[in-house]
């Protein structure tokens, strides 16, 4: 099924109505107190990943995407407040067990952090880490799972793979940790790969390298990918579907050939006017979006992009859009964006 008839069988909430989806999220909420302030890092977050399928989340920074990559994993402060449903293979997250998530957890879910470097333990080898992974999840010898990281590095492009088992992480490039992070997530070959920002802290020649190994990684493994970036380039190439998040909620949810080709919600327009435009001339100077989104302690009563938006009204700035499909199927939350 594509995916434009996919959103259009999805309900108001982004639940599919019809369709087998590996991740559902629905109505995801995350507070905090801190100081007496109640501080909402997302807020009714909903969206579905179908096994095999790669979505992009994209937003500017601190628009919730890292938290809702940790609520999925169930890695979130002990003092985070979850609200609504994730659930993962059919099972429901948010009320399983420590024990249970712990062995879902780098098995059939996976995730690839911003920053190798600090991803990955220091003191320990690559040969130990990646080892661990498989002894703990797999039960295999230490034999055995030596043999599979070797193999595994390899896969990833990684050129002398026997040295780097036996290498610490801060002895390779950034390009290598990342590769090796990327490795060591598809040892138990997950259902779901969860991958935050995972060419940030790389130079361009090395991002378009990792960016093309996930793809490549995704055929071979026939795994869905969350791919997150505050960047649009960066998932353009990869994400068949690309929801945008800001202040901590989904505000659209497109296929990605309809995001860039008619962008519904004034946010994403601000989004790619900001985004170099490939073959575009070299020095001339990106628009920036100006303003600043709420911040999580904030509490708007209408829509929280109105302070920013060059389209809002009285009605946007006292009540706040719910996210709807459109005509094509896509979901969006304006109230500007509504088909007549
Ligand atoms: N432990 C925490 N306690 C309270 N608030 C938090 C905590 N972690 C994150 N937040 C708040 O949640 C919001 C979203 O943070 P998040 O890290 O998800 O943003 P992001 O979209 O990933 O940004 P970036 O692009 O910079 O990585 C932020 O406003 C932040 O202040
Ligand atoms: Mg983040």
């Amino acid at each position: 099924m594509c995916s434009a008839t996919r959103c259009a069988t999805r309900s108001t909430r982004g639940t599919p109505s019809d369709v087998a989806a590996i991740l559902s999220v629905a109505n995801l909420h995350v507070t905090y107190r801190r100081a007496g302030a109640h501080i909402e890092s997302l807020r009714e977050v909903s969206l579905d990943v179908e096994a095999g399928e790669c979505v992009g989340i994209v937003g500017e920074s601190g628009s919730g995407k890292s938290q809702l990559c940790l609520a999925i994993m169930g890695l979130l402060p002990a003092d985070a407040h979850l609200g609504g449903s994730i659930r993962f293979a059919d099972e429901q997250w948010l009320s399983a067990p420590r024990e249970r998530l712990e062995r879902v957890r780098g098995a059939k879910l996976a995730m690839v952090f911003q920053d190798p470097l600090s991803a990955l333990t220091p003191h320990l080898k690559i040969g130990v880490q990646m080892g661990e992974v498989l002894v703990n999840h797999r039960g295999v010898s230490w034999t055995v799972a030596r043999a599979a990281a070797l193999a595994m590095l390899s896969r990833v492009g990684i050129a002398d793979p026997a040295r780097c088992l036996d290498q610490y992480p801060h002895q390779l490039s950034g390009g290598m940790r990342q590769r090796v992070m990327i490795g060591m997530g598809l040892l138990c070959e997950p259902q779901l790969l969860i991958a935050d920002e995972p060419t940030t802290s790389l130079d361009v020649s090395v991002q378009a390298q990792v960016l093309d190994l996930l793809a490549k990684m995704r055929r071979d493994f026939r795994m869905a990918i969350l791919l997150v970036s505050h960047d649009l380039a960066v998932v353009a190439g990869l994400a068949e579907r690309i929801i945008v998040m800001y202040a901590g909620r989904v505000v659209e949810n497109a296929r990605a050939r309809d995001l860039f080709d008619r962008p519904r919600h004034p946010y994403t327009q601000a989004l790619m006017r900001c985004a170099p435009e490939l073959g575009g001339p070299l020095l001339a100077r990106l628009p920036t979006l100006p303003g600043q989104p709420p911040s999580a302690g904030e509490r708007l009563e209408g829509c929280e992009f109105a302070p920013r938006c060059a389209y809002a009204t009285e009605h946007c700035r006292r009540h706040r859009p719910a996210l709807e499909p459109l005509e094509d199927g896509r979901l969006v939350a304006c109230h500007a964006a509504r088909p007549a």
